[in-house]
């Protein structure tokens, strides 16, 4: 619906509408420059400007703040809001996969632009994380599994993806409308843009960080900030979300030293998605820390790094077993998770493809809702593939038609 409002009750997160050209000769202190409202300081310009009227787009955005909206959201989540039908895994992983590979060399793109000092281009990166948000939005699963079975050559590249593509599932996750879910995943591909700004001795130091080259670490939000400010069209929440991905509940983050209340919600969301996919990936000088455990964590940074209601739903986001985890089963083989099941976290969908002696077996679907020939099977434990020496990439990168996830 559109509706004409008071300057004076602007606010940020407001889409001012354009009118018809005939409509604005007869207002000429109507505001018409379209666009979501940013931030107060925009809404003071506007008056200063001497605009008295505006006419807003109550459908799209409503008065209600971002935070008010996560809110609802939140509440909504909480009181079990019904699931939409998830279209099957198999019919969507090749898509999901074409776009996964899309965004990832738009994020390649990017980083060099903002290596080379040039302007990083928002729209590009909007259209390339496209269907990125349609898989996540058909079947979560598919974004979840890539994130953590694709590996690619250099970390800064597949993090940068990797973020982008776990905040828009926990905003899909959270029902957020598509045009946010686009300020997610650009924001979860530009997040670490500020590192091009630090000398790379310090960004791949194997070892401890001096207290000094932790304290030049501290600043890559501030240049990653810098490099969007002179870049063109980049949207607020995308700015803040970059800004404020260090930041953390408790106030002890970087680099201001934000509280939950001053922080966006894109900064929230993009921080959990962040620590998500660091605690889950490989690095020198570290193992990948198994999903399920990683999750576990970060429910133990409750109240301190993150807001307890915000990293529950987290959790239950990307579920017990998170897609892509290899799990053992009670009959002793093991298996990939490639589905999840929101109402029995439990008992997801798996791909068995070793026998109790790791032997490679044809794979085979089981879903551990339903007896498996009269059997009900069980996960027994999370198992860790680098300890096992198993390689899931195979697994995941071979043809739909002779693929483990094809049914
Ligand atoms: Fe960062």
């Amino acid at each position: 619906m559109i509706k004409k409002v008071s300057v004076d009750d602007l606010k940020p997160g407001m889409e001012v509408v354009q009118l018809s050209a005939d409509v604005w000769q007869y207002l000429p202190y109507l505001y018409t420059k379209p666009g979501v409202i940013r931030n107060d300081a925009q809404i003071q310009a506007i008056k200063r400007d001497g605009f008295l009227h505006a006419f807003i787009n109550t459908d799209i955005h409503s008065e209600l703040s971002d935070e008010e909206r996560l809110e609802k959201l939140i509440l909504a989540q909480e009181n079990e809001a019904p699931r939409k039908p998830r279209r099957p895994f198999n019919k969507v992983i090749d898509q999901a996969r074409q776009a996964y590979t899309r965004a990832l060399d738009q994020t390649k793109r990017i980083i060099t632009d903002a290596k080379m000092g040039r302007q990083v281009d928002f729209h590009s990166s909007a259209e390339a994380l496209e269907g990125v948000i349609e898989s996540a939005i058909q079947n979560a699963d598919t974004i979840v599994c890539l994130s953590k079975l694709s590996k690619y050559d250099s970390y800064t590249y597949s993090h940068s993806i990797n973020v982008a593509a776990i905040a828009v599932v926990f905003g899909e996750f959270l029902g957020m409308p598509r045009r946010d879910l686009e300020v997610l995943g650009v924001a979860g591909m530009m997040h670490d843009l500020g590192k091009t700004a630090i000398p790379n001795r310090i960004i791949n130091k194997r070892g401890r960080l001096t207290k000094n080259e932790f304290e030049q670490i501290k600043k890559h939000p501030i240049f990653g900030l810098k490099i969007l400010e002179k870049s063109q069209d980049i949207p607020m929440g995308v700015m803040q979300a970059v800004a404020e991905h260090h930041e953390k509940f408790n106030g002890s983050g970087y680099p201001h030293g934000l509280k939950k209340s001053d922080t966006s919600v894109f900064g929230r969301i993009l921080s959990l998605a962040d620590v998500y996919d660091a605690l889950t990936s490989d690095r020198s000088y570290k193992d990948a820390i198994l999903p399920n455990k990683a999750l576990a964590i970060m429910y133990g940074m409750r109240d301190q790094d993150f807001d307890t209601r915000e990293v529950q739903l987290f959790i239950k986001c990307l579920g017990i077993f998170p897609a892509g985890s290899l799990v053992k089963l009670s009959s002793g083989n093991y298996g990939v998770v490639f589905e999840s099941n929101p109402e029995q976290p439990l008992l997801p969908k798996i791909k068995i493809i070793l026998d109790e002696d790791l032997t490679p077996i044809p794979a085979r679907l089981v879903d551990l809702a339903v007896p498996d020939n009269g059997v009900e099977l069980r996960i027994v434990e999370c198992a860790d593939p680098s300890q096992y020496k198993i390689n899931l990439k195979p697994y995941f990168h071979s043809r739909i038609d002779n693929s483990p996830f094809n049914m």
